[in-house]
């Protein structure tokens, strides 16, 4: 490159992923800017690399007029218009396999932590309380786990709980039959199917236009009474209102959320039941996936910026 090409970081990306920018690239960092500085800015940047966070819709990229790639360190595009970016061409770069383990292993995490009432376990006692029987979960062994969404991550978790002795279910309408066997998860035709027969529910979906609120009242009354929900995938799969008002039923026993309706997110009425354990967002935060991820964006938005192959666009 004769001059050096801009890119612009809006949230946060590993040191290793931005020495590599630095080596070809004037790199400029400006975590949680402002919309409208953002937008004043993003016109002299050819590259633009976020998180989740940053809105990269239509009037963003109306404003960056020499935008050439939008690098998406993680795996979900739902916060850019990808059929905008097409239009303008530019190309949207996700990093889809650097962080799926982790987001996996939180939501395994949820799940332990919710059946064993751990959180709140541990605030009890570090409040100066000892009561041995107060905090009665529940064993995943023999229990049947349903995920929605038997993709990357949900096949992951999968994998995994088979050997805590759960009996896997998945409703997966867009894979094969074939992936279910190699997962070790019985299929189901419908999502009703799924939902009336898991003790525990997880959710792998990204979030589209078919899959926001696909968890609302009516599938909350398929459930199973006593259902466990983990959600690491995005808010708004589930109806925010409608598992509030499950919980306060007693139907849900307990959710794990590490995604919200809104984000990012200081409160809701679900903060305030007991029996919610929420998290911000934390599924892709490991020192492993962050390093992973930023080196994989870095490497996209150099290639693109170099007119050369991006794989995982
Ligand atoms: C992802 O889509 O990769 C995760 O939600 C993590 C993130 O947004 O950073």
């Amino acid at each position: 490159m004769d001059h050096k090409k801009k890119v612009l970081i809006t949230e946060k990306v590993d040191e290793e992923g931005i020495k590599l920018l630095q080596q070809e690239l004037e790199v400029d960092i400006a975590l949680g800017l402002p919309r409208e500085e953002l937008l004043q800015r993003i016109g002299d940047y050819d590259a633009l690399i976020v998180r989740s966070e940053t809105k990269v819709n239509e009037e963003l990229m109306n404003y960056g007029k020499k935008l050439k790639v939008v690098g998406r360190a993680g795996n979900g595009i739902d916060n850019i218009d990808v059929p905008a970016a097409t239009e303008r061409g530019i190309i949207v770069a996700n990093t889809p396999e650097s962080n799926t383990l982790s987001a996996c292993e939180l939501s395994i995490g949820l799940l332990l932590a919710q059946a064993r009432n751990i959180p709140q376990a541990n605030s009890f006692l570090k409040a100066g309380n000892w009561e041995r029987t107060r905090f009665k979960g529940s064993e995943l062994y023999n229990k049947t786990l349903g995920i929605i969404g038997l993709g990357r991550i949900g096949s992951l978790v999968a994998t995994r709980m088979a050997p805590f002795g759960m009996k896997v279910i998945a409703y997966d309408p867009y894979i094969s039959d074939e992936r279910f066997r190699r997962f070790g998860a019985e299929k189901k035709e419908t999502l009703k199917e799924l939902l009336e027969e898991a003790d525990f529910i997880t959710i792998h979906t990204p979030k589209t236009k078919e899959t926001f609120k696909m968890i609302g009242e009516k599938e909350i009354q398929w459930m199973k009474k006593g259902v466990r929900i983990v959600n690491a995938a995005r808010g708004g799969i589930i109806c925010e209102q409608a598992l509030y008002d499950g919980l306060v039923s007693g139907k849900i026993v307990s959710a794990g959320l590490d995604v919200h309706e809104q984000e990012p997110c200081f409160n809701t009425p679900l903060f305030g039941l007991d029996q919610v354990i929420v998290t911000p967002h934390i599924g892709a935060d490991t020192l492993e996936a962050q390093q992973n991820v930023g080196i994989t964006v870095s490497q996209q938005v150099l290639n693109g910026l170099k007119g050369e192959i991006v794989p995982n666009a």
